[in-house]
């Protein structure tokens, strides 16, 4: 999607006087950021690597300055959340005029999941497995976003997490690094567009590097014990894989790794990032996390954290002032070179350079209508439609539960909490999202009932988070009534994201006795869930008939779900994200070791084996779950060669595993053909199944038609007992399959 095929997309903005720039000298952008560097004091050089929040705190608040003054006085590189176009135009022209060196400023902020049109949760737009869907969304959010003077967002958020508990697992694309990867690239070209002057691109930025997913307990900021081999194997590949694809900043995080505070950690930030990955950007801290190296214990003071963090690798201090404060002083000391404060002050110059701010440093004036063009919003609601997950769909009275036949004077029972919330369809991070262009279930089954001549009847029932049982009898009452029961219930949109750490995973509130109610009145109840995060509904799946997971879907929220329920769109959306039977198994997930004594056989476990005594090993939805209104049959798969070299694969071999897909039903369908690898025999335990490659597929019904995955080195290699990255002799499995449980492997053997 280029900038002028969205033309449609015209922001009506108070604009700032566009003020006339100096003409920038010819000379070439690397001269003219020299020239600038001579040119600039050390504190004019701590002031480009200060950012400063001049709206509303997305952290501990911080003290309030007097911006206007810093911003002339040249003490001020970047803000964040600025969100007014003509505040950043007021700014920005007291940089580019008042101050001393006219270098424009930075504006950024989180745009998530979507600027102004918001797109589902970033958990449940992994859900839809569809890459270039993916890329699109960060593409609009990035015309919008940039339309009104940002140039930065702070995204994508690529941690890899691994456990329900930890609130921003709903920020990212789940549990799997090879899947998470191929979204992380795909945000940085949506976001960042062909090339960096297109007025309609912004920078995005990988956060948060590094492990910050791994937080012990799931508790929000906890610290991370991560070994070389996990971190090299799990958590680390998505940032890699963003540096690759010309992400242009990275985000330190707030975590300890292995009690090396992630914003102060010369292994990861130079190391990995700077020496292995050549990575070019610049790195922003997190939110004060720069000072928080107090609060590990690995500083003693703020200026042995301005030190410690900037001689690591962190460029940019966001929201502490420390850098401000001290970078001047400990260059005049010494202890920081005054070579690595030009590069870092060099990194910061040279991406405003790219961006085109010199030239530009105003937004382009374009007008927009205050409602959300129709593009923007049928892009949203594709991508809600594929973000939901039919977690089950059982038979009620002879026949699937789901999709409804639409029909005269039937009676839809619309019971939960969740049925009519605008606000949280937004989710967290709802950037300049407004519940006002949120169409919530209600509204959207109001409109198909009156045009398919049915009856819709409502009752709240209960509450998200309150325990009150006010609203039973009203629910029970609408039940009764009714042919067919929808129940919405879930999470408060702001339960998930940051600082939302959760100790348990059922449903808060009275909701599930609010299920049980309804299920007890012998009508087929229909679950929808909304949450950011899977959760414990063991109950809801042993007894109910019919399960979606519509995660928190954004503005289309409401006609997305009437088209899925109704059939007019087929589910395609599969699991990122284990889903437990109970809180006591997190962490969970598919990608894990086998232990010494796996448990071998559910039905009769052996007490000396990795279990539990109270509770099953198996998680209550896999990773990569995902039904459909039709069924797909997979024939066994095969694979072109019983044996392949390692020597082969390193020059570039490749193993070609094929499996025939079919439709089995009369509806047309997409699935998520997915292929998973197990090595065995090797130097290192391996996981019992690794994500290897994946396609979505659609199928006609009564269709079929044949899948194909290459394995070569890359998909192959893993990091060793010598901590080297190769491919070793051993054997291999291969599974395609619907999901990370099911299927029959073939085997190769790899040789030497
Ligand atoms: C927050 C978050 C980070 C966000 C930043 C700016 O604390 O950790 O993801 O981008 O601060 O809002």
């Amino acid at each position: 999607m280029t900038a002028n095929g969205m033309n449609h997309l015209l922001w009506l903005l108070p604009m700032a006087v566009t003020a006339q720039v100096a003409a920038p000298s010819p000379a070439t952008p690397a001269v003219r950021i020299e020239a600038l560097l001579r040119q600039m004091t050390l504190e004019e050089k701590a002031g480009q690597l200060s950012q400063f929040s001049a709206g509303d705190a997305t952290g501990p608040e911080a003290h309030r300055h007097d911006y206007a003054t810093m911003v002339a006085a040249g003490q001020i590189g970047s803000f964040l959340n600025v969100i007014d176009p003509a505040a950043i135009g007021a700014y920005q022209k007291i940089a580019v005029e008042d101050s001393r060196l006219h270098i424009p400023l930075l504006f950024g902020f989180d745009v998530i999941h979507g600027f102004r049109t918001i797109f589902p949760v970033n958990l449940g737009l992994a859900a839809s497995w569809d890459v270039p869907l993916i890329e699109k969304t960060a593409r609009l959010a990035a015309l919008e976003a940039s339309s009104q003077g940002l140039r930065w967002t702070f995204s994508p958020m690529v941690d890899v997490a691994r456990d329900a508990r930890w609130g921003r697992i709903a920020e990212g694309a789940g549990e799997d690094p090879y899947l998470g990867s191929l979204i992380a690239q795909a945000y940085v070209r949506g976001y960042q567009g062909q090339r960096l002057d297109d007025p309609s691109s912004v920078l995005a930025c990988a956060k948060h590097f590094v492990a910050y997913g791994a937080a012990e307990a799931g508790r929000e900021y906890n610290t991370t014990e991560v070994s070389d081999r996990t971190l090299r194997q799990v958590y680390l590949p998505p940032f890699e894989a963003s540096a690759k694809s010309g992400v242009a900043t990275f985000m330190a995080a707030f975590n300890a790794l292995g009690g090396v505070p992630a914003s102060a950690n010369p292994f990861t930030l130079d190391k990995v990032l700077r020496k292995e990955w050549d990575f070019q950007g610049f790195v922003v801290s997190d939110w004060t996390s720069i000072q928080e190296i107090i609060a590990h214990g690995a500083a003693r003071d703020e200026s042995d954290a301005a030190a410690k963090a900037f001689l690591a690798g962190v460029d940019m201090d966001m929201g502490s002032g420390l850098y401000l404060a001290h970078l001047p002083h400990l260059v005049r000391a010494g202890t920081v070179p005054a070579a690595r404060l030009d590069d870092a002050v060099r990194r910061v110059l040279r991406k405003k350079t790219e961006l085109g701010l010199f030239e530009h440093p105003y937004a382009p004036e374009v007008s927009v209508p205050q409602a959300l063009p129709e593009d923007s919003r049928r892009l949203a609601r594709v991508a809600a439609e594929e973000s939901f997950v039919l977690l089950k769909n059982a038979e009620f009275g002879g026949r699937p539960v789901l999709p409804l036949s639409a029909r005269p004077g039937l009676r839809i029972g619309l019971v939960g909490p969740l049925a009519d919330a605008a606000e949280d369809m937004l989710g967290p991070w709802g950037g300049r999202g407004r519940s006002e262009d949120v169409v919530t279930l209600r509204a959207a089954l109001e409109v198909r009932a009156k045009r398919d001549h049915m009856r819709l009847l409502y009752a709240p029932g209960a509450d998200v988070l309150r325990p009150d049982a006010k609203g039973f009898q009203g629910a029970v009452a609408v039940a009764n009534r009714s042919d067919i029961v929808l129940v919405a219930v879930g999470e408060k949109g702001q339960w998930t994201g940051e600082g939302a750490s959760r100790a348990y995973l059922d449903l808060s509130g009275k909701q599930e006795e609010l299920i049980k109610l309804l299920h007890a009145t012998g009508k087929p109840v229909v679950l929808l869930l909304f949450n950011g995060r899977p959760l414990t509904i063991r109950w809801a799946a042993e007894h109910l008939p019919a399960i979606v997971e519509a995660w928190f879907p954004g503005v289309e929220a409401g006609p997305a779900l009437v088209n899925l329920i109704f059939g007019d769109v087929n589910p395609s959306g599969h699991l990122t994200t284990t889903f437990p039977r109970s809180v006591g198994q997190e962490p969970l997930y598919y990608n894990a070791l086998s232990t010494g004594r796996p448990m071998s056989d559910e039905q009769s476990p052996n007490r000396f084996t990795s279990r539990y005594i109270d509770e099953a090993n198996t998680p209550l939805y896999p990773f990569g779950h995902g039904l459909s209104y039709t069924t797909f049959a997979y024939a066994s798969a095969t694979v072109d060669a019983k044996a392949i070299s390692a020597a082969a694969l390193r020059s570039g071999a490749t193993l070609t595993v094929t499996t025939e897909v079919a439709n089995m039903g009369p509806l047309d369908g997409a699935t998520v053909v997915q292929c998973y690898i197990r090595v065995t025999g090797t130097s290192v335990a391996r996981p019992v199944r690794e994500l290897k490659g994946f396609e979505r597929v659609s199928l006609g019904g009564g269709a079929s038609r044949r899948v194909q995955f290459r394995l070569g080195w890359n998909e192959l290699a893993f990091w060793n007992i010598d901590m080297q990255r190769t491919v070793e002799p051993g054997e291999l499995r291969i599974w395609v399959s619907s999901d990370s449980v099911s299927g029959l492997p073939v085997t190769v053997e790899l040789t030497p």
